[in-house]
């Protein structure tokens, strides 16, 4: 407390004592700041032991400081580490991730409702402001997934994503928009059939980060886009719909990861590929039974139009596939509630068919905090696919309904090292977490540029 003068030591250490303070992680002696002290309080938080501190705990500390002032009336913050060892760079990406919300559409909210913080200023060496560029881009990359997820479906449809996705051309971004059009001359069936009950088109948009300057093989992300998933004409219930305005969670995750990697300038090459439709029930919607053949030439029969992710995925993972033979392929997607059932909202749950692609997306999980959690794909769930109608059915047995879903995409990916990530339970919180408001979480974007940083980036 020194280069606070006298009446701050001694208020601080008055408050330790009757509030129990003990140094622990976490815990924090908070001080309305005496007369005569410039600053509105002073707030001194102990990050528990320093040998303890990971990376991941240094940014969500980040976000507990903001989560603490944000709504305290005060509009900036000057955060010092007394022992100068924690990565300043780290605590800022926290602040910028705790610090985003989503108000866009709020005309009438009471000024003293809103949030007051407004500035962060952090005292650090000149090392970690050039690291906080890289976090800086990060985060801007996960505000871009959060909006995208955010939005409303009458907002965000098929045709307005893809515009989002063009405006990534200023960081350098290749993008192309396959309109529908090209995909019904390119035989993107299975894709189109979930969105021909719509009024929108639908679109597939492919972004190019090409950062190692070179042909090599990109790692390819792809994502589902359901704009709005009514579930067609095996529609949902009404209750609770509204939430499957989030069902392009995974869209929003490959493009706000595409994102984050250009805007720090990742020397990768990288293609993210989303497949943006709105599953609606209409006169021209497709009906429970239709078979369709998809880009890959084989057959589906649809017994269920509510399991429609897996028929978007099926086509741009062969197209990407067939395009561009990536070294591997991660597909994300809102795909089954099954798995929500299976592991909340803490995990996400990846299946894959290479155990070292998988190992790598585990530890990236366990580092950045977007946890994943391996399910098995086994012979004998595939054979729960099977049909006498067609070449497969798009919905499995009364069980292991996430593993099915699963199984099916696996037989658009041939060789490819592949994981899918289903997202269902983490793309949306009900509740204020560390590093982000109730509402979309954010979640996969860091997840997707460890992955990319720790193994396919050029130094
Ligand atoms: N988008 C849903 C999955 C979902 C449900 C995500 C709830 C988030 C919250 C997906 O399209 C779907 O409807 N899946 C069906 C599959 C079933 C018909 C085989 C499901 O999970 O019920
Ligand atoms: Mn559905
Ligand atoms: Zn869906």
């Amino acid at each position: 407390s020194a280069p606070f003068g006298d009446s701050v030591a001694m208020a601080a250490e008055k408050a330790a004592k009757v509030t129990r303070y003990a140094g622990k992680a976490g815990q924090k002696v908070d001080l309305v700041a005496p007369a005569g002290v410039v600053a509105d309080r002073v707030v001194f938080w102990s990050v528990g032991e320093r040998a303890k501190l990971s990376p991941q705990d240094t940014v969500e500390l980040g976000g507990a400081i903001f989560a603490h002032l944000h709504m305290t009336g005060s509009t900036s913050v000057t955060v010092i580490d007394d022992a100068d060892t924690a990565d300043m760079a780290l605590v800022a990406e926290g602040i910028l991730l705790r610090a985003y919300r989503f108000d866009r559409y709020r005309t009438k909210e009471d000024a003293d409702k809103k949030p007051t913080l407004k500035a962060a200023t952090l005292v650090a060496d000149d090392a970690a402001a050039e690291r906080f560029a890289v976090r800086e881009g990060v985060a801007r990359g996960v505000y871009l997934t959060r909006d995208l997820t955010s939005e409303p479906p009458n907002v965000l449809h098929p045709e307005s994503f893809a515009e989002r996705v063009r405006d990534l051309e200023e960081l350098g971004i290749e993008v192309s928009i396959l309109d529908e059009a090209y995909l019904k001359e390119h035989g993107f069936n299975a894709l189109l059939a979930v969105g021909q009950g719509s009024t929108k088109e639908s679109r597939v948009a492919i972004m190019r980060w090409n950062g190692k300057g070179d042909d090599s093989a990109p790692v390819a992300f792809l994502g589902k886009g359901v704009t709005f998933d009514t579930g067609g004409i095996s529609i949902k219930p009404s209750e609770g719909m509204d939430q499957m305005k989030w069902d392009m969670g995974g869209a929003g995750i490959v493009t706000g990861a595409m994102c984050a990697l250009a805007a720090r300038k990742a020397k990768a090459n990288v293609i993210g590929v989303v497949g943006l439709v709105e599953n609606m029930p209409d006169g021209n919607a497709q009906r429970p039974g239709d078979v369709v053949t998809s880009l890959s030439g084989q057959t589906i029969e649809v017994l269920n139009t509510d399991a429609e992710g897996r028929l978007v995925l099926a086509d741009i993972l062969w197209h990407v596939k067939e395009t561009y033979k990536p070294e591997l392929m991660v597909d994300l997607a809102t795909l089954t509630g099954a798995m929500i059932v299976a592991l909340g909202s803490e995990y996400a749950g990846i299946f894959s068919n290479n155990d070292e692609l998988a190992d790598r997306l585990l530890a990236a999980g366990a580092e950045t905090g977007d946890k994943v959690w391996r399910f098995p794909l086994h012979k004998n769930y595939d054979k729960m696919i099977d049909t006498p109608t067609a070449d497969m059915k798009n919905i499995g047995g009364r069980g292991a309904g996430s593993i099915t879903a699963a199984q099916f995409l696996q037989r658009f990916v041939g060789d490819t090292p592949w994981t899918h990530i289903d997202v269902a339970g983490v793309v949306w919180s009900e509740k204020n977490m560390t590093l982000s408001e109730k509402g979309a979480t954010g979640y996969g974007v860091r997840l997707l540029d460890t992955f990319i940083a720790s193994h396919y980036e050029a130094n």
